[in-house]
Parts: C-alpha cells; structure tokens; sequence
C-alpha cells in the first residue's frame, strides 16, 4: 500500500490538503484530529476534565471509536454516533489537545491508524503521522505556514459556520495549542527527519495541493489523472 503522511500545527491546512490529495490520487483520506477531537468531545459530554489524566484514562474504557465512509467522506463514530457536525468547536479543539498529550490516548488510536494505513491506500494528516504512526510512510510532508496565516484562515471558517469571534481570538487559541501540541513530551508536533517542509503561508490553496503532488510525484513516481 501506498502511505502519505501530512503533518503540521492546526490551521495549516492539512486536511483541505489531504482530503484534495486524496481525492486526486483516488487514495482514501483519513483525518487522525477527528479521532482526538471525538475523545475530547466524550469528556466534554461526561464532565470530565481534559487535563485530568486519571479521568480521562478512566473514562476511555467506555470509548470506541471507528471511522465510517459515506459519500467519500470521513465519518467519525463515537460509541456508535456520527459525531461529525459537534467536534469542530473551538471548545472541542482545546479539549482535542488535552487528551491527545495523553499516553494512554494516543496508544488508543494508534493500532485504528495502522490498520487503516495497512488496509488501503492512505493519505493521513495529524501531527505524528510521519514520525510515530508511519514512519516507513512512502511520503511525509510537514505542512506549515505563519501563525497570523494560520488564524486568518481558521477565522474565516469558524465566521462561514456561524461562530462569533476574533482575529485576536483565533490567533490566541491556536498559539496555545501550537505550544501544547509542540512542546509536549509523546509525539510532539514536529517534522520527520525525511520529511518535505511546505510552508504556505504565501500558497493558496490550489498552489499548496500542486505543490504537494509535485513533492509526491519526485518521491514515488505517481501522478493525479
Ligand atoms: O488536526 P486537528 O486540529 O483536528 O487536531 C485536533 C487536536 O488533536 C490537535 O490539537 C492535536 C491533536 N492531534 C494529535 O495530537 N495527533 C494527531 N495525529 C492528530 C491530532
């Protein structure tokens, strides 16, 4: 099977990037965050603390959490829930980040990912993709760009979805998830050693995907339709 891994801080673009990617190379796109976000939305529906370590451990024997196709898209399931429409909140992002510094959690999800890289043809973003869930991936690419880039682009899609904020907002939040996300001890945020760097703080999106499928094309010879 053929693996791409994507990876990179929040708001870069990833799953835009991979879910097009994919698309074009008629691989199968599988988006790791939702599967962090869905766990944070658990804890999030059973009072649970994010940051609470025990509680969140505790409380993962009564998680599942599979991965459906429909219509090409993702859909993930929570305990048997599409819980797809509830875990882009910016309250579900923090908590996303909490519980995905969380050993137990990633370990959780690690053998899901595999499986599914092992079963088809894959392009998967996260942010450990290319160094822990992959490493043998056929391509990494480490997805970044400035975080003002970054928080312009995430506020546009928060304001298109009808969630009140701010510039000032966005660029906060995401600054503090980029430094829990970077610094943490498991699978931090950072680029493999073989890894392309796309900085697309000056790409749109078009710009960004060509740019991608060049890097793919160099590396494993394959081409989009
Ligand atoms: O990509 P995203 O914003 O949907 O991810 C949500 C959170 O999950 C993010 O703060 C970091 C975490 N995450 C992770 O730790 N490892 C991954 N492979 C994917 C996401």
């Amino acid at each position: 099977m053929i693996n791409i891994a994507i990876d990179g801080p929040s708001g870069a673009g990833k799953s835009y990037l991979a879910r097009e990617v994919s698309r074009r190379l008629g691989f199968i796109y599988v988006d790791t965050g939702a599967m962090y976000r869905a766990i944070g939305l658990y804890m999030l529906r059973n009072g649970i603390d994010p940051h609470i370590t025990a509680q969140v451990v505790h409380a993962l024997k009564k998680v599942s959490v599979t991965i459906n196709y429909e219509n090409g898209e993702q859909a993930v399931i929570l305990n048997g829930e599409n819980v797809n429409a509830f875990i882009r909140t910016p309250e579900v992002s923090m908590a996303a980040s909490n519980v995905s510094a969380i050993p137990e959690v990633r370990a959780f999800l690690l053998s899901l990912q595999k499986d599914l890289a092992a079963a088809s043809n894959v392009v998967m973003d996260g942010r450990d993709i290319g160094t822990v869930i992959l490493p043998d991936a056929d391509v990494k690419i480490f997805l970044c760009a400035s975080p003002e880039a970054r928080a312009k682009r995430r506020l546009v899609e928060l304001l298109e979805k009808g969630t009140a904020t701010t510039l000032e907002e966005v660029l906060a939040d995401m600054e503090k998830r980029d430094e829990n996300d970077r610094n943490r001890k498991i699978a931090p945020a950072v680029p493999a050693a073989d890894a392309f760097i796309l900085d697309n703080s000056d790409l749109d999106r078009e710009g960004t995907v060509i740019t991608a499928l060049e890097m793919i094309a160099a590396k494993t010879g394959i081409t989009a339709d």
